[in-house]
């Protein structure tokens, strides 16, 4: 990795900071010497934003009118905040595209100092594999969820903007780490003894450990780096799902057995919990844009053209990654 001393006092505004990649960010940044804004909401749930050398702004991105706090010499903007589960197509492209014509139309006025911006967008954004091909950065994006195409649209607001300002969008894979809630259910039923098999099909997958996208994150932000403006972040691995589930229980020192869930009932399942969600304020569990997104054979992406610019190693494997994650639940008494 580069010299990050630039970072040391630079004026930084992360979105999204209380979320699972935020807070992760935000204690790298202040690891490093920033000066740390978090924006988010009077409703977010602090509980991982501790240090008392955090600046709080409380904005709701999802009113129309939004102003982003007034930081003379903003240095740096990380636009983490994204919706992953939503209720409807309108809800997911709100948050995830509406807002950053506002966002960035709001950082021209900080053009004279901004010296990088990152925009986290998802492989979901690209689509899947085809033919069990990963994708890479001159693959033609093709999203098939209501999330993929609303982060795609996100990108096209961003990319529009990196005329003016120094944008660089990072499109993650499937992100593990401590405080991540989704795979956690996963990993749950792997410490039940039970591994989910979707399909008959084996299903493969790029994955990153949190503490690796952070650090791609702020070594792309970097004003030496490189020109290009888009790049898939993994950890340079494929995986099947079986063999992540095996690894967990091998950590986790339980036999497992396989749960087969054929594809032909997920769209009863899906339909049920929808009709749960309608009595409840909060997104299904699992509806029918959770099974398209499921039911893919390939969710890989090529990270070779992040590695090679950026002279980036990822540090954790899935091993190391697991490692770190499982115990972390456990201490948690998550697990
Ligand atoms: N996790 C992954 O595997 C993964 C993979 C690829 C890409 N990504 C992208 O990474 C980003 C962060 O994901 P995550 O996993 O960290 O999700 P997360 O834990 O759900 O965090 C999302 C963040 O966005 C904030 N947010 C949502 N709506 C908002 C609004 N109206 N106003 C202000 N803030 C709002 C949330 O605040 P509240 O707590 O107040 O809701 C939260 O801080 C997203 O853009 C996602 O698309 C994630």
């Amino acid at each position: 990795m580069n010299d990050l001393s630039y970072l040391k006092g630079a004026t930084v505004l992360v979105t999204g900071a209380n979320g699972f990649i935020g807070s992760h960010l935000v204690d790298s940044l202040l690891s490093l010497g920033c000066n740390v804004h978090c924006l988010v909401r009077k409703s977010s749930n602090l509980r991982w934003l501790s240090s008392p050398k955090i600046q709080f702004h409380f904005v709701d991105l999802a009113d129309p009118s939004f102003k982003i706090p007034n930081l003379p010499g903003l240095d740096f903007v990380f636009h983490c905040a994204g919706l992953t589960k939503a209720k409807s197509r309108k809800e997911y492209f709100d948050i995830n595209s509406t807002v950053c014509s506002s966002l960035y139309e709001q950082c021209l006025n900080y053009k004279e100092s901004i010296k990088g911006i990152v925009h986290l967008s998802s492989l979901a954004a690209a689509g899947p594999g085809k033919n069990g091909q990963w994708v890479d950065e001159s693959t033609a994006l093709n999203p098939i969820t209501f999330y993929g195409q609303s982060k795609k649209s996100g990108e096209d607001v961003a990319l529009k903007y990196s005329d003016s300002l120094p944008i660089k969008v990072i499109r993650p894979p499937v992100v593990y780490g401590p405080r991540e809630e989704n795979l956690y259910t996963f990993f749950k039923l792997v410490k039940k003894g039970w591994g989910l098999q979707i399909g008959s099909s084996q299903k493969k997958l790029s994955l990153i450990y949190v503490a690796d996208l952070v650090q791609a994150m702020i070594a792309v932000c970097d004003p030496r780096s490189s020109q290009k403006k888009v790049y898939f972040v993994t950890d340079g691995e494929t995986y099947s799902w079986q063999e992540v589930a095996k690894a967990a229980a091998d950590k986790m020192n339980v036999s497992m057995k396989a749960l087969r869930i054929p594809e032909s009932i997920l769209i009863p399942i899906a339909i049920f919990f929808e009709a749960l969600a309608m009595l409840s304020a909060k997104p299904a569990l699992f509806d029918r844009q959770r099974m398209i997104d499921i039911r893919q054979s390939c969710w890989t992406a090529s990270s070779e053209n992040f590695f090679r610019d950026f002279n980036f190693v990822p540090q954790f494997n899935l091993t190391t990654g697991l490692t770190h994650t499982l115990d972390w639940y456990v201490k948690q008494k998550w697990l």
